[in-house]
């Protein structure tokens, strides 16, 4: 299980929003192209984060709950989507992704950045497709990083660019076992001026694809196929040969 914790959430918030800002549209562009998009206008965003992609749902007018383990993670999302928060037309809620109920169901279940490596098993990854599966009623579109994909975490990156955080990244993958870490850690400047440390060094799962796509399909999903976000309706071929996938399935 992985919660961001405080110091992680805040830099996470300042600094890491731009995947769910570049993706949102090219998913909400999807699913409206769909039969069931054209009507149903309600999105769970699983492991929602700091609900950026929420805001964007919500801009449009969709309904959004979010739902993320970490109470600092969701606390930044209530900040963000504060006014919609307030008329209602969004909720966020903390839980577990391969552990959860919810007393409402959705045309669009999202979840997006790798998330769904965080899932520590299979056997998780399976307990959340039933989970999502059971709230859903039509498309489940989530992204993995492959195993390709994660090979290329192994490397350090240092982010000085301003004064208000030093961030310090590291990513380590031997490319054969089942986890890659990544350790991430650096200084925040506080309001006072003082600086504090944080530390937080998630794990990604790596998943076979092909056994991704034996589990949608035996959790009782329909038609899962493998595809870039830039071409959501194009099956790829090899999702292996990708460093990250989308997984597009319905029900
Ligand atoms: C890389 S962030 C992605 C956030 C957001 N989806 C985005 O696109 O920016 C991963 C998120 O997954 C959450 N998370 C990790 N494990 C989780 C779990 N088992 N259930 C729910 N959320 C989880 C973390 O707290 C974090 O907010």
């Amino acid at each position: 299980m992985q919660a961001y914790n405080k110091g992680f959430a805040y830099v996470y918030n300042w600094r890491w929003a731009g995947f769910a800002r570049q993706v949102a549209p090219l998913l909400l562009d999807f699913y409206a192209s769909t039969p069931i998009g054209q009507t149903n206008k309600s999105v769970l965003d699983l492991c929602c984060g700091t609900g950026h992609l929420a805001v964007h749902f919500l801009e449009k007018g969709y309904r959004v709950v979010g739902l993320d383990l970490s109470e600092h993670m969701l606390r930044y999302a209530q900040e963000n989507a504060r006014q919609y928060v307030d008329s209602g037309q969004a909720r966020f809620v903390q839980g577990d992704a391969s552990d959860f109920t919810l007393d409402e169901r959705f045309g669009l279940v999202v979840s997006t950045y790798d998330s769904l490596n965080h899932l520590e098993s299979e056997q998780a990854l399976r307990r959340c497709f039933e989970c999502v599966y059971a709230v859903s009623d039509g498309y489940f579109i989530f992204d993995l990083n492959t195993r390709f994909g994660l090979r290329r975490w192994n490397n350090i990156f240092i982010d000085d660019s301003d004064d208000d955080a030093f961030v310090i990244t590291r990513g380590v993958y031997d490319g054969q076992s089942d986890k890659a870490w990544m350790k991430i850690s650096g200084f925040l400047r506080l309001p006072d001026g003082l600086y504090e440390r944080f530390d937080e060094t998630p794990f990604n799962t790596v998943f076979e694809m092909e056994k991704v796509k034996e589990a949608l399909l035996d959790v009782g999903w329909k038609n899962p196929y493998f595809a870039r976000i830039q071409d959501l309706k194009t099956p790829l071929d090899d999702p292996e040969r990708e460093g990250r996938v989308f997984i597009v399935a319905s029900k």
